[in-house]
């Protein structure tokens, strides 16, 4: 079973969405679960506190290391489990990635606040630092659910149909197809012919051409 543990000042915040649906689904019905633990359970005094001022200066609050790795012994001491970070340094979350993982044990995910964490708990703890994308969350709260989410639709028998994936964006190296359903007609616009004609060696060209076609316009990146 695919088993994540979450390392966050905010456990309430998960399962969150993924307590719905697909995931929601799943969950209930013990193809994963998903333990949210609170770091704040290891804070150092009255206030346990969990973060101190930068050294060198600067604005902010940092994490402790030594709070973090109480935290992280706590969850998962001498656990199989890849210990993920996130951070928008990270190295960016690809499909590959994500099906390597569901395939695993499951995640422990450690969600920073504030400033960042002390460098030293990822070289102590070896973390995995990972990204969502280019653009920077107020914690990694919502990026640990996206990791998740990821991961969890791929676990054998959370989709309904195990190919169901196999057409999708980034499965395949290119962006989806366009797809179209009923009314035949809407404001004008009609479904392509070739669609309606069921030749479907045309069909699978056409859609193969269109999926090019995107991919080239938005991510040439990916040919
Ligand atoms: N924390 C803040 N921004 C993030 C991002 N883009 N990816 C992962 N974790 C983050």
């Amino acid at each position: 079973m695919f088993a994540a543990t979450l390392l966050t000042l905010f456990p309430e915040m998960f399962p969150g969405p993924l307590g719905v649906s697909l995931a929601g689904d799943a969950l209930a019905r013990g193809l994963w679960s998903c333990e949210a633990r609170d770091i704040r359970a290891h804070g150092l005094g009255r206030h346990r506190a969990v973060d101190d001022t930068p050294a060198g200066g600067g604005p902010g609050m940092v994490m402790r290391a030594d709070v973090l790795a109480a935290s992280l012994d706590a969850a998962a001491g001498d656990d199989p489990r890849p210990r993920l970070i996130m951070s928008p340094r990270g190295t960016p979350l690809t499909q590959a990635q994500a099906r390597r993982w569901a395939a695993g044990p499951g995640l422990v995910i450690l969600c920073p606040r504030f400033e960042g964490v002390d460098e030293r708990i990822i070289e102590g703890r070896k973390l995995i630092e990972v990204s969502i994308g280019d653009y920077v969350l107020s914690g990694g709260e919502i990026a640990a659910l996206a990791v998740l989410d990821a991961c969890v639709r791929l676990i054998p028998g959370v989709m309904g149909k195990i190919e169901s994936g196999d057409s999708e964006s980034f499965e395949t190296g290119l962006l989806e197809y366009p797809q179209y359903t009923r009314p035949r007609e809407w404001e004008g616009h009609a479904i392509p012919d070739v669609l309606l004609n069921g030749d479907h060696a045309r069909i699978e060209k056409w859609r193969r051409d269109e999926a090019e076609r995107i991919t080239r316009e938005r991510r040439p990146d990916l040919l």
